[in-house]
């Protein structure tokens, strides 16, 4: 039986509202540079790094130095999970290395807080992940610092563990209470025995980064396929499970929060970024193509995944705005 090829990452994006990042744990450690273009080429959202020093974990892995020589080799984001008790020490050169994500253990003993601000410092997305029997609220002192939830459904430290869907049913749906600050782009990650079987559950759960290893690099298998088939079906955990059977919204789906002249659009958006919302503006279709920029409408574009936060926030607003920039009939 022929393969029929694999679009690549540039050419067919993924739509689902889930995705997939690869842990490369499992892949030739020998070959890393292959890894990671592999994951990419068979279309993996994301890369995830698992780094172990030995103490936090019984395992040792790479670091920040292997993360560095890798960023050159795949366009995809890299999310590093850190299993090390003393992050505070590294967290620069894995900032340096390219790490778009670093998630470091609620359990360690050393300040978690500076790291975590030194994260948020460079731009990057900042996450705390708990073992299976770390309770969440272990979370709550750090909670305004993060982007991230990471829950373990698996003891960390090894690939190919069995996974804990009791952890799962008692953590991921709630662990959003914890990142109810950030009105967009906040993550829910499930790191552990995840694969065809557990993808249906977890997506059920609202998760939104499904970390898959060993899953993907068993010798034969069909990767592309295995990537397709957890996004698929976690998708569909979601439609069932938690959105009355309607299908999810694909990740970048925009929508058209408001039309508004120029002043009232730049305000607008202004205070909508300013909530941690991404906002687009475009001369409004519905307006001659040839009327002045001054005196026509511009539209607010924003992701979808954000309208109803913005709504209840900004709705007054917008109406306001609308009634004061109105043009004089
Ligand atoms: C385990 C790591 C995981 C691991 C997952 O400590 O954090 O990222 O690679 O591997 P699987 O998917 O095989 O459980
Ligand atoms: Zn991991």
């Amino acid at each position: 039986m022929t393969r029929r090829p694999t679009p690549t990452f540039a050419e067919a994006p993924s739509t689902s509202r889930a995705r997939v990042a690869a842990s490369i744990l499992d892949a030739d450690l020998g070959n890393l540079a292959h890894a990671v273009g592999r994951a990419e080429r068979e279309g993996a959202d994301r890369i995830h790094l698992d780094v172990m020093d030995g103490h936090f974990v019984p395992n040792l892995t790479f670091g920040a130095k292997t993360i560095k020589a890798l960023r050159r080799r795949t366009r995809l984001p890299f999310d590093a999970h850190l299993m090390i008790s003393n992050p505070a020490a590294f967290i620069d050169e894995f900032l340096d290395a390219g790490c778009d994500s670093v998630t470091i253990h609620v359990e360690i003993k050393e300040d978690i807080e500076p790291t975590l601000r030194a994260i948020r410092a460079a731009g990057r997305a900042a996450g705390l992940c708990v073992k299976p029997r770390t309770p969440l609220s272990a979370l709550a002192p750090y909670q305004r610092l993060l982007d991230i939830v990471m829950v373990m459904t698996v003891e960390p430290g090894f690939g190919g563990q069995t996974f804990m869907a009791d952890v799962a049913r008692a953590k991921l749906l709630q662990a959003r209470e914890y990142l109810s600050h950030k009105l967009h782009g906040s993550e829910i990650h499930v790191d552990g025995g995840v694969n065809r079987e557990s993808a249906e559950l977890v997506g059920s759960l609202g998760v939104d980064i499904l970390v898959v290893g060993s899953a993907l690099w068993f010798k034969g298998r069909d990767m592309a396929r295995e990537i397709r088939l957890v996004r698929a079906l976690a998708d569909e955990g979601y439609q069932y499970g938690l959105n009355n059977g309607v299908p999810p919204i694909p990740r970048d789906k925009m929508v058209t929060f408001a039309s508004l002249p120029r002043p009232g659009a730049r305000t607008l958006r202004a205070e909508i970024e300013g909530a941690g919302i991404p906002v687009l503006l475009f001369r409004s279709p519905a307006d001659p193509a040839d009327m002045d920029d001054e005196v026509r409408r511009w539209d607010l574009l924003l992701p979808a995944s954000a309208e109803a936060a913005a709504k209840e926030r900004f709705g007054r607003r917008r109406a306001a705005l609308a009634r004061t920039t109105a043009r004089p009939a």
